[in-house]
């Protein structure tokens, strides 16, 4: 079925800096899946989604994509690094028009322009934005810009969305019409989801999967049903429960 296939395998992730920050036996990401990393703060979930993303090498391991160890060669790298899209917390959108900040990853990546028009046009439309197409990026509000971000990663259609708190700072409105974004495009098409929230309520909302790290490790991962109703460790159901003290 294609919804088991796995998209991305970590085994025996280990990353220090100054100390050991991230080790990760083993994780494995399945096509179409939204998956919810959760965990306190300093636990290594941005940590591990730059590793996922090719921007942090870990200082040892195996990392596959569809099977298929990393390409050794810088140019096939790239193009596996743009078949993912990153968004982080604070957006940085370009100092243009919304539209020209969603065809950027499409002009990048060589499309004709009568596609980048096209697909432009249809995500706006899609996502409700297109009103806003051809407003100034650097005027809009905190949720808009947001959207935006979102919409500029998935316009090129990734295989991998990895969003690091897309939601941290916005309204109750906003973080609910991101939501419904990231579900529509998920079903939409067979593009796989992570997400890092501080927000356990948010990844119970979304997520189909998710894993709980502290301290570096991923101490459980598995259905959300699971992991917020009956979860195997008692840190997962301190944390879930917001009980964790740290
Ligand atoms: N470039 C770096 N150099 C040194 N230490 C780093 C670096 N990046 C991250 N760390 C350390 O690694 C640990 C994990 O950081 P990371 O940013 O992955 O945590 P996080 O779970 O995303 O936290 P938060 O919820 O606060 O964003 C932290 O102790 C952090 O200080
Ligand atoms: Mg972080």
């Amino acid at each position: 079925m294609a919804q088991e296939a796995v998209l991305v395998e970590l085994t025996g992730i280990y990353k220090e800096y100054d100390r050991e920050v991230l080790q990760v036996d083993s994780l494995v990401l399945k096509k179409g899946l939204i998956y919810g990393i959760i965990g306190p703060s300093g636990a290594g979930k941005t940590t591990l989604l730059r590793i996922i993303n090719l921007l942090t090498p870990p200082s040892s391991g195996t990392y596959h994509f569809k099977g298929k160890p990393l390409p050794g060669n810088g140019r096939e790298r790239l193009a596996l690094q743009r078949s993912m899209a990153l968004v982080f917390q604070k957006t940085l959108l370009f100092r243009d028009s919304v539209w020209n900040n969603v065809a950027y990853g499409l002009r990048a990546r060589k499309y004709s322009p009568a596609e980048i028009d096209r697909r432009v046009g249809q995500l706006l439309e899609q996502l409700g934005m297109a009103d806003l197409a051809h407003r100034r990026a650097d005027t809009l509000s905190g949720g808009e810009a947001q959207r935006v971000a979102i919409a500029r990663a998935v316009a090129f259609d990734p295989e991998l969305l990895l969003l690091d708190e897309p939601t941290a700072n916005l309204d109750p409105g906003n973080v609910e019409v991101i939501e419904e974004m990231i579900r529509k495009m998920s079903r939409a098409g067979s593009m796989t989801v992570v997400m890092v929230t501080h927000n356990v309520f948010q990844a119970r909302r979304i997520a189909d999967e998710v894993i709980f790290i502290d301290d570096g490790k991923v101490v459980e991962m598995g259905p959300a049903k699971k992991i917020f109703s009956k979860a195997e460790h008692e840190k997962t159901r301190l944390y879930v429960e917001g009980r964790m003290i740290y």
